[in-house]
């Protein structure tokens, strides 16, 4: 089928392929321990489902304004501004389908051939696909273990040309857990103004920090606002993966932009999500904490667990719920020993098909080497997923 060149620049994102093979599994009725949903195993607050199901009951059903209704653009602005300390006014924020929506959306309108966007690496899958899709072109900084995985505006500066339109920064990171000290973020934003560079924070897990990290915004950065675009979501600090908002902060006439596309492709996101959202901005917090100090117990079990493991390297992820392990050993013949394999894509269908553990690959993370583990989901799991991680380590070790 003749289609065009858009599409063919673009692969269905890889954890969405490792999610639909563990669920063909389940399907059968096998017991996979699975670390493949990045989504919080946590039901979505009883406040925010009461508000949904009023908002049905009041028939608010009908088309709303293509940027979302003004109650929940306000409520996002003075949430934004209390929690993470930014000065958005209600024009300045567009209501989007989710944030892949938010981010797709602000590269369609701002990317376009010949310009060149920077995303740290390791990456969250989907940033390269949709630069990809705009007719831009991906340039990679790297950050590294050793340092956290954070990102640095030395690194930053060295990758920009006349060409960059806009630097990616995911804090804290999906795969890596890494976070950007404010120090370093107000740097990295001071390199962007220098060369006039647009700064996208992709803020989804602004609240799932472990000390002494705390959520930060680069929004509350002195002048941050005229070079900075803020990305955030409902779905994973309100556990509401599935309700699909997301929203966009940023200078008036991106936002003026991203409605007029939305107005002639998606329209309004869901109205009664968009009530279930205006309650999770302007209702009680208290599920956050709860859900982090849960995340933190996991956070712990699992690096400990995977660290015990022979051939096996983890970093403490300063936020996010992901465990990001270096597995590179098992790749490559030491000592005498056969390699388990060439590359993590292998181990990982290996994992599912022999050790019945779903973990998605380093490679959909541009991290060869590495695996990625997400810890939303039970501590019971988790003991029972390393279990078979150890075994499954233990017996290719002996084979070798
Ligand atoms: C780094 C990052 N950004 C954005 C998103 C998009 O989330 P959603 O579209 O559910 O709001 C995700 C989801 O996994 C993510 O990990």
């Amino acid at each position: 089928m003749q289609l065009t060149d858009r599409i063919n620049r673009i692969q269905i994102s890889p954890t969405a392929a490792v999610l639909a093979e563990a669920e063909k599994l389940k399907a059968k009725g096998m017991d996979i321990a699975d670390f493949g949903p990045g989504e919080p195993d946590f039901p979505t607050p009883d406040h925010i489902k009461k508000a949904a199901i009023r908002a049905i009951q009041e028939d608010k059903s009908k088309y709303t304004p293509a940027g979302g209704i003004m109650p929940l653009r306000e409520a996002i602005c003075a949430w934004h501004k209390r929690e993470l300390h930014s000065s958005f006014e209600p024009w300045e924020c567009v209501v989007s389908v989710g944030g892949k929506h938010s981010i797709f959306n602000v590269i369609s309108v701002l990317i376009q051939r010949g310009d060149e966007v920077i995303i740290a690496s390791p990456y969250w899958v989907s940033f390269p696909d949709i630069v990809k899709y705009a007719g831009g072109t991906p340039v990679f900084v790297g950050t590294n273990p050793e340092d956290g995985f954070t990102l640095r505006a030395s690194v930053i500066e060295k990758a920009i040309t006349p060409r960059t339109k806009l630097l990616i920064v995911n804090s804290p990171c999906n795969p890596t857990g890494g976070v950007v000290p404010p120090e370093e973020y107000e740097r990295i934003l001071a390199v962007c103004k220098k060369h006039n560079v647009w700064l996208m924070g992709d803020e989804c897990y602004s609240h799932f920090t472990y000390e002494p990290n705390k959520p930060y915004s680069i929004a509350s950065a002195p002048r941050a606002k005229d070079k900075v675009i803020i990305i955030g979501s409902m779905s994973k600090t309100f556990a509401m993966t599935g309700w699909r908002i997301g929203y966009t902060l940023g200078p008036e006439a991106l936002i003026q932009a991203l409605i007029k596309l939305q107005s002639q492709s998606t329209s309004n996101p869901t109205s009664v999500a968009q009530y279930a959202a205006l309650e999770a901005m302007t209702g009680t917090m208290e599920t956050v904490p709860a859900m982090l100090a849960e995340y933190a117990k996991r956070r712990k079990r699992i690096v400990e667990g995977l660290r015990a493991i022979s051939g096996v390297t983890c970093e403490w992820p300063g936020g996010a719920f992901y465990a990001f392990p270096n597995i590179s050993e098992h790749l490559s013949k030491v000592g005498g020993k056969q390699a388990l394999a060439k590359s993590c894509t292998e181990i990982s269908k290996m994992l599912l098909d022999k050790a019945h553990v779903a973990v998605v690959p380093g490679e959909a993370f541009g991290a060869p080497g590495y695996l990625r583990l997400s810890y939303a989901t039970s501590i019971e799991r988790i003991e029972e997923g390393l279990r078979r991680l150890e075994r499954f380590f233990a017996r290719a070790e002996a084979a070798a």
